[in-house]
């Protein structure tokens, strides 16, 4: 494909039907012809999942806020250098489980360390963000509830947190859709599936500049 590729990253709480979303954006996006790379963080290259499994272990009790705030930002910093620069310089494009929104969201507001996550994130990732991010959009009290539908793996560190926590991460990502100057397209992830990706579609086809489908 000769267009170019861009950085695109997914955020929102658990039972936010983030990984549907992520296999249909990559479905379709393949289907237009574009060469994706799905990725998760924390996580996405070997020395980023070590990382992860330090922060997610739910023994780590007494892990410090701004710890655990670098070590996201380590993980995110490997994984920036490692992996998505050269997908994206080689044209394909990166759609990533996260990225720095869920720093802001997760450390800034849910632990209350506020604005030096974002100043240690621009250093982690040298000012890099996605070119279009989705939040879907699910309350957290909604998402647990279907979570708990879905699935019952055990509870990592993060999942732990009580309620109050979750809330916090919930506005936060509020209010950074709302100072994103468009680039979080907050999506109504209450919706069925189908009807959550063509909303996410719209987006994607004035990013890639894909004229509307027929039919
Ligand atoms: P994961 O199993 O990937 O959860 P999810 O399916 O919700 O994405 O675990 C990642 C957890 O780490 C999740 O609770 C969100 C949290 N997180 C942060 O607190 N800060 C971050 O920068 C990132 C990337 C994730």
């Amino acid at each position: 494909m000769d267009k170019p590729g861009y950085f695109i990253s997914i955020e929102g709480g658990d039972g936010s039907g983030k990984s549907t979303q992520i296999q249909k954006i990559k479905a379709y996006l393949e289907e237009c012809g574009a060469d994706v790379l799905p990725t998760r963080e924390p996580g996405g290259t070997p020395i980023a999942e070590r990382i992860r499994e330090l922060i997610l272990d739910p023994e780590n009790t007494a892990m410090a806020a701004r710890a655990e705030m670098l070590l996201y930002a380590a993980a995110r910093a490997q994984h920036l250098e490692e992996k998505i620069l050269p997908a994206l310089a080689a044209g394909r494009t990166v759609l990533t489980d996260r990225f720095t929104d869920s720093s802001i969201a997760y450390q800034g507001y849910g632990r209350g360390l506020g604005g030096i996550v974002a100043e240690v994130n621009r250093i982690a990732t040298d000012g890099r963000e996605p070119d279009l991010t989705f939040f879907l959009n699910i309350s957290p009290k909604e998402g647990m509830t279907r979570k708990k539908q879905q699935d019952s793996h055990e509870l990592d560190r993060m999942e732990r947190e009580k309620a109050a926590f979750h809330e916090r991460v919930y506005q936060g990502y509020l209010a950074l859709a709302e100072e994103s100057g468009g680039r979080i397209c907050v999506i109504d992830a209450g919706q069925p599936p189908d009807a959550v990706f063509a909303e996410i579609k719209e987006e994607l086809d004035r990013l890639f500049g894909f004229a509307p489908r027929r039919g």
